[in-house]
């Protein structure tokens, strides 16, 4: 009995019959050849059959082979300089465990974006597809590196809770639910009680699902989206932006380092992550404007930016660019205002280059008992709800920062793809929560 080995070990088994358990993914004939693809979730291989050197009947059986039926193989593993592997499996043997009938997705669609009406009610199958594997492999390396990021620095992970009482980032977007006759809402940012959580730990971050019910239908929009969200007990706004520079640039050279081939299979410019190193660019809010401005955009100051502002931005430089000190009118209650300029916050967002725009918002948090409390007041917010967010200002506090980067936009970059549907293995978006 041959050994079963993944695709992506085939490279350790030159010379070596080995057993293949997987997918159809493609197959091909040129008459005398027939040229079958296999996927295992590892990767993908060509296997070749050459009619007279395997059974007639095996070599008939290429006709009734259907895309993406289960199938288990044995064969030869051949060196192929060529092969996107580096090998090819000289077929001995075939069995098809189940045969798929009318696979609704064909071949030259699969990855053809313009189709996704159909693509996306198929998501628990296009998840098959060459490049939506490459991306969920990169998702899953992204979301290793945040792991080790974090920990080679000494943070200590923090889960924040999915059920929350109140809003962080506004009432507009909260998805209300009901927590035994009381309203509860889904967690828009685990912020509030990493902020807590530093009190306690010092360094913390945490990672997991948050939610805006956000009536936008743009490519940057998830209902549901992965955010994490360091929060450093003695940070100003300087420290998180250095953090927040050396934590990009860490996500790039790991995906760089880990996953070349993946890129590839999206024909992703390697040359333009290569560029991503510090230190990036930065510029204030009112620069920015002046960008806008020059760029023939009709921008008022005071205004937040659009998608359409973010892509201008952001295309003006090579690396990531952080823009700090918004007008404070535009910006949530917990941001600390500027004391050399209260119309402004000691806030950052930080632009992915290439005009993909937002991956990160964070600022320096308002750590005064009375500030803040008068900031809630201003809002409206109701002091019942925050009172133990409050509490914070007056059991020791210090100064203290932190932000939040949403992983899929920053795989839509990373990944040089153009929708964060694509970037989450099943995504939500306005009105779509099916499959
Ligand atoms: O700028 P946001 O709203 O910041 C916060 O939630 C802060 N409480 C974070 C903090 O300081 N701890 O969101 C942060 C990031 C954005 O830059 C973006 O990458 C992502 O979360 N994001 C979304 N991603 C996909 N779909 C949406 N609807 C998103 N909204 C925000
Ligand atoms: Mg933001």
């Amino acid at each position: 009995m041959a050994q079963w080995v993944y695709i992506e070990d085939l490279k350790n088994h030159i010379g070596n019959e080995v057993e293949l358990r997987g997918w159809l993914y493609n197959k091909r004939s040129s008459g005398k050849v027939k040229f079958l693809i296999i996927r295992d979730g590892t990767g993908f291989v060509q296997g070749v059959m050459v009619k007279g050197s395997v059974p007639s009947e095996l070599f008939e059986q290429y006709k009734d082979l259907t895309l993406e039926s289960s199938i288990i193989l044995s064969g030869t593993v051949r060196e192929e300089k060529r092969a996107p592997q580096g090998v090819e499996l000289d077929i001995k043997d075939f069995n098809i465990l189940q045969k798929s009938v009318d696979y609704p997705i064909p071949k030259v669609r699969e990855d053809n974006i313009p189709d996704v009406g159909v693509l996306l009610p198929k998501r628990h199958l296009w998840i098959r597809s060459k490049k939506q594997w490459a991306l969920l492999r990169i998702r899953d390396t992204i979301e290793k590196s945040i792991e080790d990021f974090y920990h080679e620095r000494k943070f200590v992970r923090i889960d924040a809770p999915i059920l929350t009482p109140s809003a962080c980032e506004g009432s507009t977007t909260l998805f209300k639910t009901d927590y035994f006759g009381e309203p509860a809402y889904l967690s828009q940012s685990g912020q509030l009680y990493v902020e807590a959580a530093c009190m306690s730990l010092g360094k913390v971050y945490c990672f997991g699902p948050t939610f805006r019910a956000e009536k936008s239908k743009t490519r940057r929009h998830l209902m549901e989206f992965w955010m994490v969200e360091p929060e450093i007990a003695f940070y100003e706004l300087d420290d998180i932006m250095a953090l927040s520079e050396e934590f990009v640039e860490y996500l790039v050279k790991r995906v760089l380092d880990e996953r070349k081939e993946e890129l590839l299979i999206l024909g992703r410019d390697i040359s333009k992550l290569e560029k991503i190193k510090r230190p990036f660019a930065r510029i204030t809010y009112d620069e920015a404007v002046e960008i806008l401005k020059s760029k023939g955009l009709d921008f008022e100051w005071g205004d937040d930016f659009g998608g359409d502002e973010e892509t201008v931005i952001s295309e003006s430089f090579d690396t990531p660019v952080i823009v700090h000190r918004y007008p404070a009118k535009i910006k949530p209650f917990y941001m600390k205002k500027d004391p050399k300029n209260p119309e402004v916050v000691l806030n950052m967002d930080m632009l992915a280059p290439e005009g993909y725009g937002e991956i990160i918002g964070g600022s320096q948090r308002e750590e005064d008992y009375d500030v803040l409390l008068k900031r809630m007041q201003e809002e409206n917010l109701s002091l019942d709800d925050y009172k133990w967010y409050l509490e914070l200002r007056k059991y020791g506090s210090v100064p203290h920062s932190g932000f939040g980067l949403g992983i899929e936009r920053t795989i839509v970059w990373i990944s040089g793809i153009r929708h964060v549907r694509e970037a989450i293995p099943f995504p939500r978006l306005l009105d779509k929560i099916y499959p």
